[in-house]
């Protein structure tokens, strides 16, 4: 009974500390349980590491490098045999196994006088330390020392694994191009959130990225587009004689450079070559690749797709070769076991106007020029497969019959993932409306322009596994970053994040863990964290979202506003001017003044302004009146 009672006890006050204080994590961790007290690096502190095990001495080594950085400590690193337990931070490989954790887990445990990182392997440890790292203060971000902070963690017991093995962010180079160091930048900040894949989405229309050395002139010219700013698909076109002087692609020794940047981050590298679609830029090098073999441009953001050919010709045996050549010098630099192919969007108009196309499709008695697609992805599965690698594909690799032992990435919403996966193979899931991290996340009058809307709320509220479909067929998933209208880096990590932590969420936590309340209270924390990080984020979630516009019998608009967090207040001005918290405070649906001719609004949380000044014109309104 006293036991009970006690046990009781323990149980509740661990439970009242747990609901006080969720310790800012992300993705939040399966299993913690809270205890008293904290644990504090000084000088004194070191980090114990097993005997001769590089890997976990580099872990350490990086994590001693950021103490070092943000709080002027130098940790001393040393093996079992030599440090004392006390005061240091020691990390332990499981000898035996633990099956609860698998490949990814890690047990994470803060004492008064000792934090311990306990794993099956270095991944796990990897893992461990990025949460380690989030329960130091925010400042621990800094890449100058910091006074005046008194470096503690809470006392705790966390034991943590992923709810999926592949948790992916792909980066389009080709639209714009990111350089190595940018690319290092972000796979920097993808680690902190666990992720364990980059994709990397190497060739398009807009541009060829990746050294050949059998195939110079994909990166001579393919490379290379005349420089434009402006909307996407609304720029000129090329001028007689004007230099394609925009553009720039990663030499093989870039490559080798970043792969090893990435591994040392336990994030695997997926290549893709997107084919035979979205092939503009190989066509530009080699023009009697397509079917049309004309002399294209690299396209720098025109419409072209009437009138210029960017698909491979399926019925051209030099096609083959070409992509043998290609195919054999990314699978000798990436070691992934996978190569993504690409096979989205590809079209079909000129296949149709081909004698040598038609041709083959009677030869082959295929039905139409789907099966035709099928047919060119079915070659090019066995050249990868003869490199030693398996296929991924988007998820119109399915039309015309999927390849035996093709991966399939869905990206047309689910539709595609749940039908390869009734076929019986591997899906990664990446439904556009929830993961293209290129979309609106906020009003469309407050953000640059794009196209569609996926609020942080969507990239949170979904459930990778549909119902009644295998999970273990279910690999994982991603977050796409398209790059048409993302010419720098600040602007992708502005598209990136928040969302990539809403899916790094989805793609690790238990879906029954997840909360999406708690989660915009973390992310809150996290935007101080990016701000001494010097990573750009939206505060979009912050900005109220205008649910209705209607049109009032007197010609007035009435607005209906909402928030995607909760407990903000919304003020408003109907006069053109800056509102603040002196002014009208939103409680029900605004009637717009006559004669007004901008709603702007600004939310606030605890008496703060948080997020932009939403501003909409009057006349953009009136556009939004359901008819
Ligand atoms: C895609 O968005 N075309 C995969």
């Amino acid at each position: 009974m006293k036991f009970t009672f006690s046990f009781l006890f323990v149980l509740l006050s661990v439970s009242s500390i747990f609901a006080q204080n969720n310790y800012g994590l992300i993705p939040m961790p399966r299993n913690i349980q809270a205890t008293t007290g904290h644990f504090v690096l000084s000088k004194d502190t070191g980090i114990k590491i097993p005997f001769n095990n590089q890997e976990v001495s580099n872990i350490a080594q990086t994590l001693a490098n950021q103490l070092r950085n943000a709080t002027g400590l130098n940790l001393r690193i040393a093996d079992n045999h030599i440090l004392p337990s006390n005061k240091s931070i020691v990390f332990l490989l499981n000898s035996v196994q633990n099956q609860t954790l698998g490949n990814e887990g890690y047990a994470l445990s803060i004492k008064k006088n000792q934090i311990q990182i306990r794993a099956n392997t270095s991944q796990g440890l990897f893992y461990g330390v990025q949460t380690l790292l989030q329960l130091l203060p925010k400042e621990i971000e800094s890449d100058v020392p910091i006074k005046n902070t008194v470096w503690r963690v809470p006392c705790l017991n966390i034991s943590d694994y992923p709810r999926f093995a592949w948790r992916g962010l792909m980066l389009d180079v080709s639209r714009h191009f990111f350089t190595k160091n940018e690319v290092k930048q972000y796979i920097d900040r993808m680690a902190k959130y666990k992720y364990n894949v980059f994709h990397w989405h190497l060739t398009d229309d807009q541009g060829w990225r990746i050294e050949i050395k059998s195939l110079p002139l994909l990166t001579q010219k393919g490379a290379w587009r005349v420089p434009r700013t402006g909307d996407w698909w609304d720029r000129a076109i090329p001028q007689e004689g004007e230099a394609a002087t925009y553009g720039g692609f990663y030499g093989q020794d870039d490559i080798k450079e970043i792969l090893a940047y990435a591994k040392e981050r336990y994030i695997s590298v997926l290549p893709e070559i997107d084919v035979p679609g979205h092939s503009l830029a190989m066509i530009a090098a080699y023009p009697e690749l397509s079917s049309t073999r004309k002399n294209y441009p690299v396209n720098g953001g025109w419409k072209f797709y009437e009138q210029d050919d960017n698909s491979l010709d399926p019925s051209n045996p030099k096609v083959y070769e070409v992509l043998d050549k290609v195919f054999t010098e990314v699978a000798a630099l990436f070691p992934n076991e996978y190569i993504h192919i690409g096979g989205d969007e590809c079209s079909k108009k000129f296949w149709r106007q081909n004698p040598d196309c038609q041709a083959l499709i009677k030869k082959e008695g295929l039905k139409d020029e789907k099966e035709l697609q099928s047919y060119f992805i079915h070659k090019l599965e066995k050249i990868v497969e003869s490199k030693g690698k398996k296929i991924i594909g988007w998820d119109e690799i399915l039309e015309g019959g999927l390849s035996p032992n093709a991966t399939v990435m869905s990206w047309r919403e689910m539709k595609g993932g749940i039908e390869a996966a009734k076929q019986g193979h591997p899906v990664i899931m990446t439904p556009w409306s929830k993961c293209y991290l290129d979309l609106y996340q906020g009003d469309v009058a407050t953000e640059p322009k794009t196209y569609g809307l996926s609020r942080l709320k969507s990239a949170y509220n979904w459930n990778p596994v549909p119902e009644g479909i295998d999970p273990q067929l279910i690999l994982g998933g991603q977050g796409n970053l398209w790059t048409e209208s993302i010419p720098n880096l600040r602007h992708a990590q502005y598209m990136t994040w928040p969302r990539a932590m809403a899916l790094a969420e989805v793609y690790w936590t238990a879906n029954e863990q997840k909360n999406y309340d708690d989660f915009v209270g973390r992310v809150g924390q996290h935007f101080d964290r990016l701000d001494l990080a010097s990573t750009n984020y939206a505060r979009s979630m912050y900005e109220p979202i205008v649910v209705s516009v209607k049109k009032n019998n007197n010609g007035k608009l009435t607005v209906e506003l909402d928030t995607e967090v909760k407990g903000l207040s919304v003020y408003y001005s109907t006069d053109n001017t800056f509102p603040d918290y002196t002014f009208p405070k939103y409680e029900k649906p605004i009637e717009l003044p006559k004669g007004n001719y901008y709603l702007r609004l600004l939310s606030y949380q605890n008496n703060k302004a948080v997020g932009k000044i939403v501003s909409i014109k009057t006349e953009d309104l009136e556009k939004r009146v359901k008819k």
